[in-house]
């Protein structure tokens, strides 16, 4: 929960969020420090949209598979085919929506790039 509204008062004081990638040649984006990374975004992302019921620890896992967690950057590596089937091919995750356009690119850019 704090580390929830540390993410929106940064926000809300405009610190820079990362750009949606563009539609183009993945390679040199993805070695650029400055793209999507775990510390950088993908955590952030995966505790407000997914830990709410992948975590081991969540007091109410809303039927969630308890083999289905993500509670490190380890963990979304290992499931980052179902991450992308889910999220992105199926769009069943998270149940109730709620994911913008730019997650998806910003989503997108980071399976793409490996789950740095
Ligand atoms: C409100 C609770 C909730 C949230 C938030 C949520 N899930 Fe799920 N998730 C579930 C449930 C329930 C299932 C089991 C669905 C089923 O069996 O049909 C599931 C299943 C899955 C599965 C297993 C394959 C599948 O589709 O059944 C994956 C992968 C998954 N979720 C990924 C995610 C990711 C990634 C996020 C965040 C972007 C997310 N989920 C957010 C509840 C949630």
């Amino acid at each position: 929960m704090r580390s929830l509204l540390a993410l929106s008062l940064l926000v809300a004081c405009g610190e820079p969020e990362p750009k949606p990638p563009e539609e183009s040649d993945p390679g040199p984006l993805c070695e650029t420090g400055l793209d999507v990374t775990w510390e950088g975004w993908a955590a952030g992302f995966v505790l407000s949209q997914c830990q709410p019921c992948h975590a081991s620890e969540t007091p109410n896992r809303y039927g969630a598979p308890v083999s289905v967690s993500f509670d490190t950057l380890e963990d979304c590596r290992a499931q980052a085919g179902a991450i992308e089937d889910a999220v992105l091919t199926r769009a069943s995750m998270p149940p109730a929506g709620g994911i913008t356009d730019d997650e998806r690119a910003l989503l997108a850019r980071w399976l793409d790039c490996g789950l740095p």
